[in-house]
């Protein structure tokens, strides 16, 4: 399986990157980020690029690939909806647009979130944001389009957010962690098993298109 994914030096996409490039069915990963993942490895090559909103000039690399794992996304914190939705949606559209035509065989997973918002006119504007994209992806001509909605991700093996705040959380509730996932079971996964439900879903498909964390956690098991 060839698979490409956006996002690769985040904590999430640390963690997909890993289990892609340990899993033997994998035989090619092509990370498409503007910043180098400073991993060096037989199975992965690194697409370094500009501007998010038009892929063309990649267009030459990104054809006959199986799986598009979509780890790319910013913390709405501090955002105005139009920057936020540029990140997320836009860029997101952008590729997914561009590689649905050029692989009409591909899996294309999103990482949304817990509490995404489907009618995409709730008060919360991450979560309409993210429902505006997942709608979207869910009606491109992908072979399968599926959105997971983690909430907690226990960040494994060394993987660190690149927001720094979001560092700073993680690390002063590293601690906290085991009972966190104790009480709250349904809501907690790990990057490992994200990566790997990942995996699992371009393999094998999905049971539905969005799966909430409990379900996408289950897979990566
Ligand atoms: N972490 C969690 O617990 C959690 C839980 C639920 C959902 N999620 C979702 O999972 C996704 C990834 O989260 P994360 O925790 O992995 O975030 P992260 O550690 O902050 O990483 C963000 C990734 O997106 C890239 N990126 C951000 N802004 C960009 C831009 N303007 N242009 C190009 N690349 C950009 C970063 O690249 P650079 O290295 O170049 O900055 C990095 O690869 C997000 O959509 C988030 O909402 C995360």
């Amino acid at each position: 399986m060839k698979v490409i994914l956006f996002g690769a030096t985040g904590m999430v996409g640390q963690g997909v990157l890993r289990e892609c490039l340990l899993d033997p069915g994998v035989s090619k990963v092509l990370a498409v980020g503007r910043t180098p993942t400073g991993q060096a490895h037989p199975k992965l090559k690194e697409l370094l690029h500009r501007d998010f909103t038009d892929f063309s000039p990649l267009e030459r690399e990104l054809g006959g690939w199986d799986a598009c794992f979509y780890c790319l996304g910013v913390s709405s914190a501090g955002m105005k909806e139009d920057d936020y939705r540029r990140v997320t949606h836009d860029f997101t559209l952008a590729a997914a647009k561009l590689l649905a035509r050029l692989n009409p065989g591909m899996t294309f997973v999103f990482v949304s979130g817990m509490g995404t918002d489907s009618s995409e006119r709730g008060r919360v504007m991450w979560a309409r944001v993210k429902g505006a994209t997942e709608n979207a992806l869910l009606k491109l001509p992908f072979k399968r389009a599926v959105m997971f909605r983690p909430a907690f991700i226990r960040p494994m093996h060394g993987v660190a957010s690149r927001t720094p705040l979001y560092r700073v959380l993680y690390a002063s509730m590293r601690p906290l962690f085991g009972l966190l996932e104790a009480l709250f079971p349904k809501y907690a996964t790990t990057t490992e098993r994200v990566g790997r439900a990942m995996l699992r879903v371009a393999r094998d498909g999905a049971p539905k298109p969005v799966l909430e964390s409990w379900e996408l956690d289950a897979l990566g098991r």
